[in-house]
């Protein structure tokens, strides 16, 4: 984040021009006129040279008076006006570090956009941020900005931890002014769920006295945006964690609940990875696309072994596997994806009939590729089919069983090589 080159507000500059009309019109305008009609009808019937001179003067005085007064207010109002407008751009790049702070997509970046914004919003040569690992560990440096940051932190190591500790136990803003030849410094708590976790610290530039009320206040603000963002990213990671965790004990019940297709849920999902890159998915389409595909035939973990094989029971683990996702509010989106993943392009599969684009684009390409590991991969019940041959009926159902632009990209992958012989069991 830059600092932002300091400007005049358009309200500003408008209320100066509107101020200096008001006083030609309120003040030069009267007084010109009180002087002409001095000059056109007091003066020449004033016998005395003295009384005329002194007339003269009060009116030369009382204008002087007034544009000194004039003057000076417009000077207290421009002065208001530049911290107004200070404060304004002050408000607008902490809007900025707060939507940059919102994104944060991992919680070891939150601390670094913390210490970037810190440099857009004061008046700093280096910022630093400070991170204990748990209760009772000191604090360590987990992010740094600023040209010389190295420098400057070797320089004031000392008092950077001192300030970290005092914020840390206090829970309070702390300040230190310019003095003994180092700059001055300002630190904010890092607010954790009972106590501070760390600091956000500024160092002043070198020719900053104190920091102003308001750029320590954006300090605190700023450590305070930036330890929601940590705490936010860190809930993301263990959420993403617990899923891919709980997915892989899914899929390996799974397989031992089906034996005959040991690695079914994996392949496919390596397959539909690969063909949902090549059809340009978007990040958060991938991964409702790679769980979904692990997760395809969950529903068969409620059928027994001859339902599975019985073609009137079997096609009830698309419906199975739906309720059981949709329950889990995390889950709830990957439930349509597996209820449809039998679905034909042409409206023939099952378990609701639906046809084209009505059916999930994420079901019609597991479709595929479920397709394509049943006949390429060896089971108890059946022996693989050969790579090309699979392909070729992959290609001759376009259009009827899959759709004909997820066939495309399949296939585009098998010309290029991307899914090639090696990747079948
Ligand atoms: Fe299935």
């Amino acid at each position: 984040m830059s600092k932002r080159e300091p400007r005049g507000s358009i309200f500003s500059q408008k209320l100066d021009r509107v101020a200096l009309t008001a006083y030609f019109l309120g003040a030069v305008v009267p007084l010109i006129a009180l002087g002409f009609m001095l000059e056109r009808f007091v003066l020449p019937t004033v016998p005395d040279r003295i009384v005329s001179l002194g007339l003269i003067g009060l009116v030369l005085s009382i204008g002087l008076l007034s544009l000194a007064s004039f003057f000076a207010l417009r000077r207290t109002t421009r002065t208001s006006l530049a911290q107004m407008d200070a404060d304004n751009d002050r408000l607008a790049s902490l809007l900025d570090a707060a939507g940059a702070l919102a994104s944060v997509e991992f919680a070891e970046d939150a601390p670094g956009t913390s210490t970037r914004a810190v440099m857009g919003l004061t008046p700093s040569q280096a910022a630093f941020a400070l991170l204990r690992g748990h209760a009772g560990e000191t604090p360590r440096r987990v992010a740094a900005s600023g040209r010389d940051a190295e420098k400057i932190e070797q320089k004031l190591v000392e008092p950077i931890l001192e300030l970290t500790q005092l914020v840390m136990s206090s829970g309070r803003l702390a300040l230190r002014g310019k003095s003994n030849g180092q700059p001055a410094m300002a630190a904010a708590p890092f607010p954790g769920e009972a106590a501070p976790v760390g600091a956000l610290i500024a160092i002043a530039d070198a020719d900053v006295d104190e920091f102003s009320a308001s750029e320590s206040g954006a300090l605190v603000t700023l450590a305070g945006l930036g330890a929601v963002a940590h705490h936010n990213a860190t809930l993301r990671e263990e959420q993403r964690n617990f899923f891919t965790h709980v997915t892989d004990m899914l899929v390996t019940a799974l397989d031992a609940h089906l034996g005959y297709q040991t690695g079914h849920g994996t392949r496919v999902a390596q397959f539909a990875n690969k063909v949902g890159r090549q059809m340009g998915l978007d990040d958060d389409r991938m991964e409702r696309l790679h769980f979904s595909s692990l997760l395809h035939d969950i529903g068969m973990l409620k059928l027994q072994r001859h339902q599975q094989m019985n073609p009137r029971t079997a096609p009830k683990h698309t419906m199975i596997g739906g309720r059981m996702l949709d329950r889990i509010l995390l889950w709830k989106e990957l439930a349509p994806i597996v209820l449809h993943h039998h679905e034909w392009w042409d409206g023939s599969g099952y378990p609701e009939g639906v046809a084209g684009a009505t059916i999930p684009l994420e079901s019609r390409i597991i479709g595929l590729c479920d397709a394509f590991d049943a006949m390429t991969s060896s089971s108890s019940y059946q022996d693989a089919e050969p790579f090309e041959h699979a392909v070729n009926e992959i290609r001759a159902a376009a259009g009827t069983q899959f759709d004909p632009d997820v066939v495309a990209a399949f296939e585009a992958l098998v010309r290029e090589g991307s899914i090639c012989e090696s990747d079948i069991s």
